[in-house]
């Protein structure tokens, strides 16, 4: 049964990262992969987070399943986390969520029951959209479209061309946005754009599907669900998947959450008994340790400040790479603009760096980003600046 089985490509993230593993050389840098480092080059883990672990160590009695949507008091969390505490969809009890493994698996519980229980056919998804997108989708037997996002001349949105594209969309179809800090562009819509997308779906009958993995890495916590908050209030039905990799810094705890928002309690809850259905049937019920180390955080006032402290270091110190990159660059006598990457959210830049001139760097300085030109700012530090900037003008 094996022995014709075709070698599967490396992944353009996570493979990166096994070649990165593999080169010898001391002085390389990886900014592929979307992970958050500190000035000394390491992931840590959140303070906030050990002081949760501290405690469940403590208050854990069982390890016995957890029901098929997971732990009841994380799903109330990310609700208030996702729509504010007062949100009128929470008061009509319209919103349902289902704890599940991180971003990707949240998002493809989300497309099994688009595709398999709500009958949609078509997903649109930004060009570019995240390297993981179109195979989870396409698994889950969606058909993927794509929409105008980027615009190369002003490295900045091309709206009308967003807007031009999803007018051959029909009603029933997914529409994919990014919540915020778009991967890879870092590029996000304004609220009145956001506002257009909600007259958009409503008009033609589209439900939105939102990939939020980055609450908190463009302005805050609450300023960055404000786009979701408007098109949800707007819409009667929406889908949200969301990620605690990056927020809490919790990657290998596979935490995240599919939440469907129904037009009211009744019809929501018999769509989450399909959304339970489905998940019974791919991993059963959910892991509990980060859903857990999520909800006591969030039930706690003064956890919950000192993670909202410990989003903030995260996002200022990638602000402050974004300014210190440009400004060496300048230094380094590169005439060709980069002011842009100053003005993109998140954790990415999207540079305009050619495949070949990655290649490059790849292999001539030992500096890894994606071959699409996605570099992980979140990756840079005062240390490898020097030999990063050195890089990208040898190529350029
Ligand atoms: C990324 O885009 O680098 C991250 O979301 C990690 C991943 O799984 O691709």
């Amino acid at each position: 049964l094996f022995s014709a089985i075709e070698q599967a490509p490396a992944d353009p993230i996570l493979g990166l990262t096994e070649a990165f593993k593999a080169d010898p050389r001391s002085n390389k840098i990886n900014l592929g992969v979307g992970i958050y480092k500190n000035e000394a080059g390491q992931t840590p883990v959140l303070d906030s987070v050990k002081r949760a672990e501290t405690a469940l160590l403590e208050q854990v009695t069982s390890k016995s399943y957890l029901g098929i949507e997971g732990v009841p008091a994380y799903a109330k969390a990310v609700q208030a986390l996702l729509f504010g505490s007062e949100s009128a969809l929470l008061k009509d009890n319209r919103v349902f969520t289902a704890q599940a493994p991180g971003g990707t698996g949240s998002l493809r519980v989300a497309a099994e029951f688009l595709n398999k229980v709500a009958g949609a056919n078509k997903i649109w998804v930004s060009n570019p959209t995240w390297a993981n997108h179109s195979a989870i989708f396409q698994a889950a037997g969606l058909e993927v479209a794509s929409y105008s996002y980027y615009d190369k001349a002003s490295h900045g949105l091309n709206f009308d061309g967003m807007v031009a594209d999803l007018e051959a969309a029909k009603a029933g179809d997914v529409l994919l946005v990014h919540g915020c800090c778009h991967n890879p562009t870092g590029i996000d819509l304004n609220l009145d754009q956001w506002k257009a997308v909600a007259e958009l779906c409503l008009a033609k009958g589209l439900v939105p599907l939102f990939d939020f993995a980055y609450q908190g890495f463009a302005k805050g916590i609450d300023e960055d669900a404000a786009g979701l908050r408007l098109v949800a209030e707007h819409l009667p039905e929406v889908m949200v998947a969301n990620s605690f990799s990056k927020n809490f810094g919790l990657y290998n705890e596979r935490i995240g959450a599919v939440s469907l928002i129904a037009s009211n309690q009744e019809e929501g809850a018999r769509a989450f008994s399909q959304v339970k259905r489905l998940i019974r049937g791919i991993y059963s019920n959910p892991p509990a340790h980060g859903a857990l180390i999520v909800s006591h955080i969030l039930n706690d006032a003064e956890l919950t400040a000192l993670w909202h402290s410990e989003v903030a270091e995260m996002r200022d110190r990638i602000q402050q790479m974004r300014t210190i990159f440009v400004s060496k660059l300048g230094e380094a006598g590169i005439d060709q603009d980069f002011s842009f990457i100053e003005r993109q959210n998140g954790m990415f830049s999207f540079s305009g760096l050619t495949p070949e001139q990655v290649a490059q760097l790849k292999d001539e300085h030992g500096i890894y980003i994606v071959g699409s030109g996605r570099i992980s700012v979140a990756g840079m530090t005062l240390s490898n600046m020097d030999n990063l900037v050195a890089g990208i003008k040898a190529v350029l």
